[in-house]
């Protein structure tokens, strides 16, 4: 880092510039927030490519070169570098203009789709996972541009538009790309701070292997009268099946299911323990009777670093009001596991269709098809970048990050890692209770003010870590 006093006059010049610019840097959030980028509904794919030129202009118009919005066979990918710091590390910055589907409707307080500021929060479907986080780079960009007419370090920025849906083509793109991405880190802010509030580096995410189960009998319904009692029910096999997965001790019963599960350490758990964590207030901020799972792990221990099995929907037969006697002629439920530390989703895959195919009944027909799936993460806590993003966080927040792991996927991590050979480091700046893929998605603006110091300290930080250039 420049000499101290260098920094803080930098430091107050950038200030300067961000508080000059609030009015109009929340009117831009709001202006990219009204962009209904829902990457898996194909009727948004119109605005799925608004959104990324979106970023694309402005990033043209603070400086940033190369800027494109680039063909995947998908939604595109913006892609743009600054790479005039000569002699300083390379950082990839990641970030997703996608969103999530906004129902149910009713529920929000106000269109998911028209921002409002209510109660220091910025509401509206994608303020904080991932528009808002992205926001907050190109500010923290577009500040230091402005004010130093220069970057601390090489930027690349890659923002794609189907993380939501499993980020189908971003894999071939990377391997496309590999020559052109090269860098010495990649920095990802698509996690959140700690319950609390509590500034945060995330340091591992689940993987997740996602299928959908199919039961057929007969090609049409059955009248439950005159045929129950002589054929399998579709909806009754496929409640057996699902039954079956999971025990009542929280532990999956798909065999060979936990082979590559690498086991917590003491000193992992011992983490765990030290983070401050009340089981009761996490209860009743979600909202459920108790919490449960797995024997033998704690709450954080189980969303972290352990993997789990959830039906995400079932549907079958008659579901209107008052009373149809049937015998459903299909029935369907989407299951996923979250993944942790060596499972692979394929492998995995693998195991439920052949549990799942030696469990069915006869009588019906059950197919199994594989969704989707990412790889976990892990990345390590003593890494220069990690411990750069702790200082950058300490200092824009005030308080030194604690460490955890997410039991949510960014199954772009892995692929840094495997396709680029590039560390991660998850630097995240949401509140946890940010409603994130469900009614009311909020962004604490606090947190998104700093966060964009947070960010801006980040590359003064990383300019003078032990990590490259290359
Ligand atoms: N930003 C999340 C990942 C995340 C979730 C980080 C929870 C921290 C806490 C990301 O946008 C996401 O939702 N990922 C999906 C991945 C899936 C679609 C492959 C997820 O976790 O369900
Ligand atoms: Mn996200
Ligand atoms: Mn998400």
């Amino acid at each position: 880092m420049p000499p101290t006093d260098t920094l803080a006059a930098a430091e107050a010049a950038l200030e300067q510039y961000l508080e000059s610019r609030h009015t109009e840097r929340l009117d831009s959030y709001k202006d990219f927030l009204r962009i209904p980028s829902i990457s898996t509904l194909p009727e948004h794919a119109a605005d799925c490519r608004r959104a990324a030129q979106f970023v694309v202009e402005d990033l043209r118009a603070m400086g940033v070169e190369h800027v494109a919005a680039e063909e995947t066979g998908g939604h595109p990918v913006v892609y743009g570098d600054w790479l005039h710091a000569d002699g300083a590390p390379t950082v990839l910055v990641y970030g997703h203009y996608d969103v999530q589907p906004v129902d149910p409707l009713d529920l929000w307080h106000s269109p998911p789709f028209e921002p409002v500021i209510e109660n220091g929060r910025m509401l509206a479907r994608g303020a904080a996972d991932d528009k808002g986080q992205i926001h907050m780079h190109l500010r923290a960009i577009e500040a230091l541009l402005a004010t130093r007419g220069k970057l601390p370090v090489n930027l690349r920025l890659v923002f794609e538009g189907e993380e939501e849906s499993s980020s189908e083509h971003l894999d071939a793109w990377l391997e496309a790309n590999r020559a052109r991405l090269t860098a010495d880190v990649a920095v990802i802010s698509d996690t959140s701070f700690f319950e609390g509030n509590i500034p945060s580096i995330t340091l591992g995410l689940r993987g997740l292997m996602y299928a959908q189960i199919d039961v057929t009998g007969s090609p049409v319904d059955l009248h439950s009268g005159t045929y129950g009692g002589s054929v399998e029910n579709p909806a009754n096999a496929l409640c057996q099946i699902v039954a079956a997965l999971k025990g009542p001790d929280g532990r999956i019963r798909i065999p060979g299911f936990y082979d590559d599960v690498v086991p917590l350490s003491d000193a992992e758990r011992q983490a765990f323990a030290d983070l401050p964590f009340d089981d009761d207030s996490y209860r009743r901020g979600i909202g459920v009777a108790a919490l449960v799972g797995e024997v033998g792990y704690t709450a954080l221990e189980r969303r972290g670093a352990r993997p789990t099995l959830d039906v995400n929907g079932i549907w079958g037969g008659f579901e209107g009001e008052g009373s149809k006697t049937i015998i459903p002629a299909h029935a369907h439920a989407k299951v996923s596991c979250r993944l942790v530390t060596a499972q692979d989703p394929d492998r995995i895959f693998e195991l439920f269709r052949d549990f799942v195919a030696e469990i069915a009944p006869p009588g019906v027909r059950t197919e199994v098809q594989l969704i989707g799936g990412g790889q976990p993460s892990l990345t390590p806590m003593d890494h220069p970048a990690t411990q750069a993003a702790a200082r950058a966080i300490e200092h824009a927040f005030g308080r030194a990050p604690v460490y955890m792991r997410e039991g949510g996927s960014i199954p772009v991590c892995a692929s840094f890692e495997r396709i680029l050979g590039l560390p991660v480091v998850l630097a995240g700046f949401t509140n946890p209770d940010d409603n994130a893929h469900a009614p009311n998605e909020s962004m604490v603006l606090d947190n998104y003010e700093r966060g964009i110091r947070a960010i801006a300290r980040l590359w003064d930080e990383l300019a003078e870590a032990d990590i490259g250039p290359r």
